[in-house]
């Protein structure tokens, strides 16, 4: 149920897989034909096409141990416009307060016959913990400072979207590298799909072997922002930061923050791209944020294809079917 496919094969026969854990263990392949069936799910939507029967009688278990607002929402709409029932569940009153362990709650809500579980977790591992102890399909939505599987691979929708195509692209994460599960998912799949990524942010905030990952590392935004096709740009995540990682955030802005004079030194045809929330004027300025470069919008729209796509390819693996999902 684990093992990929050689990387030039992308069908939905490609898909083999129990869970959907990170992008570091998926082949080009795998990735490919998750974007794939995301744009079929794309197509249909805006031909009009209602809900779509696939997750019928089959229950989804939303278990959020962090805050979150977009990844849950999207994953949630996506499991109903694919017809499944969904239970949602949060730490905060719960069983877990009582003294619950993590894998016993999961065990119960499995009991009750969720059979698809997406979770987030602020240990890294939490959901490859799951994955071994439940009969479930586990998707991670975001594990720690780990990976976010789905938001590194609506981000590469979102690009191949408007590009055609990853192979060849330049891409620059910016930011807080060393806190952010959205730079390794990118990072792993944009490499697999032949992108040059480079990571650019203060010395204190990318990790020093980061370029074992196959990265290149610029410390300075005003150094590469005119040699890339996409800039996604990272939030700083005031929340996991336990140190001073740098003087000020005027001075972060001053030196990493996207503005209109850094767009007037790009590419013609830049992508800003960023996972959200995002702190206006501090990563990136409003009028960046919502003007014509920006795609933060279509990659909302976009995460619920490809969490339909998760869905559905990982219930086609448990059903061991290949039926039509209408
Ligand atoms: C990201 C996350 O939670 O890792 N947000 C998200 O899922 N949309 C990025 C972030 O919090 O900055």
């Amino acid at each position: 149920m684990t093992s990929g496919t050689a990387s030039g094969e992308s069908g939905p026969a490609a898909w083999t897989r129990a869970h959907l854990l990170g992008l570091e263990e998926l082949s080009a392949g795998e990735i490919t034909c998750i974007l794939d069936q995301a744009a079929e799910f794309k197509r249909l939507n805006e031909a009009g096409e209602g809900k779509l029967a696939t997750l019928s009688g089959v229950a989804v278990g939303n278990l959020f141990f962090e805050p979150s607002t977009r990844t849950k929402t999207s994953f949630s709409l996506a499991a109903k416009r694919l017809s499944a029932d969904t239970v949602d569940f949060t730490a905060s009153g719960s069983s877990l307060s009582k003294g619950e362990s993590f894998i016993d709650t999961a065990l119960t809500i499995q009991a009750m016959g969720v059979s698809m579980m997406v979770v987030r977790h602020s240990s890294p591992g939490a959901p490859q913990l799951l994955a071994r102890h439940l009969s479930a399909s586990v998707l991670n939505a975001g594990d720690g400072t780990h990976e976010h599987p789905t938001q590194g691979l609506l981000d590469i929708f979102t690009i191949r979207e408007q590009r055609g195509t990853i192979e060849g692209l330049t891409v620059a994460l910016v930011g807080d590298i060393l806190h952010s599960r959205v730079a390794r998912s990118n990072i792993w799949g944009l490499q697999k799909l032949g992108a040059r990524v480079i990571v650019c942010g203060p010395a204190t905030l990318i990790p020093p072997q980061i370029r074992e990952l196959g990265v290149e590392v610029s410390h300075f935004l005003d150094e590469i922002v005119d040699e890339v096709d996409c800039l996604n740009l990272l939030r700083v995540q005031f929340e996991r930061q336990r140190g001073a990682f740098f003087p000020s955030i005027s001075e972060y802005a001053h030196l990493y923050g996207m503005n209109r004079e850094r767009l007037r030194r790009a590419k013609q045809d830049v992508l800003i791209l960023a996972p959200g929330p995002i702190n206006r004027g501090v990563e990136i300025t409003p009028d960046v944020a919502d003007g014509g470069h920006s795609v933060i919008l279509n990659q909302v729209t976009n995460g619920l294809v490809i969490r339909m796509a998760c869905l559905h390819l990982l219930h086609l693996v448990r059903t061991g079917g290949g039926e039509s999902h209408r």
